[in-house]
């Protein structure tokens, strides 16, 4: 990890896309974890937090699953995060506390509308998002396979940067800074998103 690399990037535009920042293995082992036919697992999204929480397939059509520290696959993640959340604290005084992250299965036919990773709830971890990352688990990925994550400027006018959501790849953005997008995916798109957020 080079997290000199990263700090620098993040100060100077807000967003860093990382090629192939994790071991080939835990790519391959976090694909697999990432697979919706294990029903006990996976429950659609919801939009929202508290008793405004709903599920809302028109704005957000993806099943989520909550990594598992328990889990040896997802700890291995969370490691590697905390790496990251450690690097970044010492570099940029961040002063990031806590991480959470999830599986994510878009179907063909679902994306996720613009929102902003800190506006959208009024729950204590949504509001104190610093930093979003999300990993990618797209092998093959074809362009017109749709699915991109398009990031914003703050003013949510204009488009700063469109990211394929393909095999191994990370992007780190700071969350109050991009309004951000998925595309509608024409197939099955997966990921992990993520967010540092302070006390
Ligand atoms: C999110 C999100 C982006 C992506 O889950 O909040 O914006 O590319 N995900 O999956
Ligand atoms: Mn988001």
């Amino acid at each position: 990890m080079h997290i000199e690399k990263i700090a620098e990037q993040l100060e100077r535009t807000g967003y860093i896309v990382l090629d192939n920042p994790l071991l080939a293995i835990l790519s391959a082992q976090l694909f697999s974890r990432c697979q919706d036919n294990d029903t006990q697992r996976f429950h659609a999204a919801r939009v929202g937090r508290g008793l405004a929480r709903k599920q809302v397939d028109a704005i957000r059509g993806d099943v989520i699953s909550w990594l598992d520290d328990a889990d040896h696959i997802d700890h291995a993640y969370l490691v590697w995060m905390e790496q990251l959340r450690n690097g970044l604290n010492a570099t940029l005084y961040l002063g990031l506390f806590d991480y959470e992250c999830h599986y994510a299965i878009y179907g063909a036919g679902a994306g996720y509308a613009k929102h902003s990773d800190v506006l959208q709830g009024r729950g204590r971890t949504a509001r104190n998002r610093i930093l979003s990352t999300v990993f990618y688990l797209n092998e093959n990925w074809q362009v017109c396979d749709g699915g991109e994550l398009v990031l914003f400027e703050p003013t949510g006018d204009s488009v700063i940067a469109t990211v394929n959501p393909t095999f191994g790849k990370m992007i780190i953005f700071l969350s109050d800074a991009f309004p951000h997008q998925v595309l509608m995916a024409n197939n099955q798109r997966r990921s992990i998103a993520g967010w540092f957020s302070a006390r």
